[in-house]
């Protein structure tokens, strides 16, 4: 048997009805694999981009606020101000919504506190007859400068920085910590 006239066989086609065109089984899950690699590839790749996304090209992670004007405050008075955080990314919309404890100290000075109970971060309100913050959740006691009181929270209330530009009272707003 040294010379059969048997041709190689070719190999089996599959159709693909893009078109007309066949491709070989091989070819076919070359194709398979490849499309495969870039969608695993792909999602690999997602938390990098968002990652990216977030630190460069996201402006700021800090900014100034206008909170209200200078003459709304009256000295020694510790309020609620609502404002839209900046920080964030352009889709956060209503989350974007943030708000502060601001007391204006005197004439020229203002204090301003996270809302946001160091602990787990429940909302602390002000309690102005004991001049204390209170969470309700864990029952976390905060003093009128922030210091903790007693209760679980681990450090002082988060304080904004403040100024003053044109009559506005303003706070730099950006990260806010929790334990939780
Ligand atoms: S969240 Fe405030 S004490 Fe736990």
């Amino acid at each position: 048997m040294c010379c059969s006239d048997e041709q190689p066989k070719e190999e089996p086609k599959v159709a693909i009805n893009w078109s007309t065109v066949l491709i070989s089984r091989t070819e076919f899950l070359k194709l398979v694999s490849v499309v495969c690699s870039g969608f695993i590839g792909m999602i690999v790749a997602i938390p990098a981009i968002g990652f990216a996304f977030e630190y460069f090209l996201v402006p700021s992670r800090e900014d100034w606020i206008k909170v209200g004007e200078l003459e709304k405050f009256e000295p020694g008075k510790t309020v609620a101000v609502v404002f839209r955080d900046t920080t964030g990314l352009p889709w956060d919309g209503d989350c974007a919504k943030r708000t502060a404890w601001l007391r204006r100290v005197d004439e020229g000075n203002f204090e301003a506190f996270a809302v946001n109970c160091t602990h787990l971060g429940c909302p602390v309100r002000w309690e102005a007859g004991a001049e204390l913050f209170m969470c309700p959740c864990h029952g976390g006691v905060y003093y009128s400068d922030g210091s903790v009181a007693g209760g679980p929270p681990p450090r002082p209330l988060h304080r904004y920085p403040t100024r003053i530009a044109k009559g506005q009272v303003e706070i730099k707003v950006g990260p806010v910590l929790t334990e939780g």
